[in-house]
């Protein structure tokens, strides 16, 4: 049995499966591919740019102050490291199925099986978050026109019971609240949050009705938001009051990084290019240009958005604040130029929703091309040519929590699948075997590891002397102590086998930002993949294509 979990897909029989699988299924040529460069870094800002730096980036400025860039800098690197891991993939393996795919030709299937488990993780449940972003924004662009929902329609049970508890606490109103207003179902208060689910299935309606329209809405969104951010940026430098920035780090780098799950969910969604790659029109050349230009125009508007509005509003002012680009503009009395603010950022949460709508089926049809889920899941509609059942099931499957489900626990748990699948792409390109340089139009850059990893974990190591103690034993220890052993092994390997430094570096990274995720995220983490491995074990290990006694 060890072997079959092990067994491997070579990258022919995965680029012959993505051309013959659509065509033996459905008769047709398979996906479109209409997409260039452009379309694909647009898409790339199209899902990183949503409720990330619309609404997070206010605590973490809170929690770091105006060097909270830092905290963006450092995380764009790691993206970085693992977006060129990424794009080497692309340019080996261009097919859909995002790093699922790119492990199962090195890892093997099991290991194929939990990313493609973990990146249910980021792309819909993800989502979840997004479309509870989007439903604070849209009610706030209603109230804007004096439209008035009732709020038990547009919040969940556990936000509107906190809310409840803190007005209570602090001797505030209660009678608007959702937990007073809420028609009673026998003991049961009837909460949940309408817009977030109605935003989710009109997406997933165009996401059905096909690439070329998703493609133009995508396109048309981020064009929108960007010039938004831009305007921010153009009048809010005018309201700089330089005297905030100082001090820079208030609560020293510890309190930049609180920030780290909520910086990182900022950036989740370069890596969403890859899940295109079967309609991209030359992936090989595109998709890793399209991964680290979308990168680095994020990086840059994310960092120059922070040092604007922490040098418009004083730091300490952020706290709880989930809207902080339109807070800063109705703190200077600009209320107008913050209510366009809120509506880019339901236009911005748009995009983002859109390309992990299609994304997710995308994945899904590789996995069930491979045997690892029912043949449904790849089968492409004869008329839209995109996969219109595992768009369908994906519609489900965020649309109903997104009723429900309160976002904190639902960021955690993104940011952990989606580290934890960052570090698998990382770890394979470590694995892939050695191919003539001439014949790819993208190569990862080599550059020995073998010394500058062992010295920079040492350094590691040294500054953080204090926190490696084998005596305390609460949780956030002992993630950190497991990070320092697999750290060291890491660096023993990469000086006996010379790895290459990004990769190597890009593991380090995710690893790092994995541990600073709170205990209780790990544990749900740990219940899904064990879910997971459930589902793989009762079919797809039967009924994978690589398995040997097939029906
Ligand atoms: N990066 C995406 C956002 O911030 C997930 O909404």
């Amino acid at each position: 049995m060890s072997n079959s979990l092990f067994r491997k897909k070579s990258l022919t029989k995965i680029l012959q499966d993505a051309r013959e699988g659509v065509a033996d299924a459905h008769g047709s040529s398979g996906l479109k591919k209409v997409l260039n460069v452009r379309d694909l870094t647009l898409m790339g800002v199209a899902a990183v740019i949503g409720a990330g730096i619309f609404s997070t980036i206010g605590q973490a400025a809170y929690n770091g102050g105006p060097g909270v860039i830092f905290l963006f800098i450092l995380t764009a690197v790691t993206c970085g490291f693992t977006a060129l891991c990424y794009a080497e993939f692309a340019s080996r393996v261009p097919v859909a199925g995002s790093a699922y795919t790119y492990s199962y030709v090195t890892f093997g299937e099991l290991a194929a099986w939990i990313i493609g488990w973990a990146l249910i993780l980021e792309y819909s449940i993800g989502n979840i978050v997004v479309a509870i972003s989007w439903s604070s924004y849209f009610n706030n662009v209603l109230e804007g026109m004096n439209i008035h929902l009732p709020a038990w329609l547009t919040t969940d049970f556990q936000t509107a019971k906190a809310q409840f508890e803190h007005v209570t606490s602090t001797g505030g109103a209660v009678d608007t609240l959702a937990w007073t207003t809420a028609p009673l179902l026998g003991s049961w208060r009837v909460i949940m949050n309408i817009p977030a689910f109605l935003i989710v299935v009109i997406i997933t309606i165009v996401a059905y009705i096909g690439i070329r329209e998703s493609k133009r809405s995508a396109n048309a969104m981020v064009g929108l938001k960007i010039v938004v951010l831009l305007v921010v940026i153009a009048i809010g430098v005018f309201h700089i009051n330089t005297d905030n920035w100082t001090p820079f780090l208030p609560n020293q780098f510890e309190g930049v990084l609180k920030g780290v799950s909520a910086v990182f969910f900022a950036y989740i969604g370069f890596d969403a290019i890859s899940t295109t790659a079967e309609e991209s029109a030359n992936p090989q050349r595109d998709m890793p240009r399209a991964m680290i230009y979308s990168l680095i125009i994020c990086t840059l508007i994310y960092v120059v958005i922070t040092l604007v509005i922490t040098g418009m509003v004083n730091y300490s002012e952020f706290n709880h604040v989930s809207d902080p680009l339109a807070y800063v503009f109705d703190q200077l009395n600009m209320e107008k130029v913050g209510y366009v603010i809120s509506i880019s950022a339901v236009v911005a949460a748009t995009s983002v929703i859109l390309v992990f709508q299609i994304g997710q089926p995308r994945i899904w049809m590789s996995m069930s091309r491979d045997g690892l889920l029912p043949k449904r899941f790849a089968k492409v509609h004869p008329k839209y040519q995109t996969p219109g059942f595992s768009t369908i099931v994906t519609g489900f499957i965020v649309a109903i929590p997104s009723l429900f489900v309160e976002s904190g626990i639902v960021t955690d748990l993104t940011s952990i699948g989606t580290l934890f699948a960052f570090v698998l792409v990382c770890g394979g390109v470590l694995l892939l075997p050695k191919v003539d340089k001439s014949t790819k139009k993208f190569n990862l850059p080599y550059i020995n590891g073998q010394f500058i990893i062992p010295v920079l974990f040492i350094i590691f190591c040294y500054f953080f002397r204090k926190k490696i103690n084998l005596d305390v034993f609460d949780h956030e220890h002992i993630l950190f102590m497991i990070f320092i052993v697999l750290g060291a092994v890491i660096s023993v390997l990469t000086f006996i086998k010379r790895y290459s430094l990004i990769p190597v570096l890009g593991m380090l990274c995710c690893l790092y930002l994995m541990i600073e995720i709170p205990v209780k995220s790990w544990l749900v983490f740990f219940a899904w993949m064990g879910g997971g491995l459930i589902v793989y074990f009762l079919y797809g290990y039967w009924k994978s294509k690589l398995a040997p006694q097939r029906p």
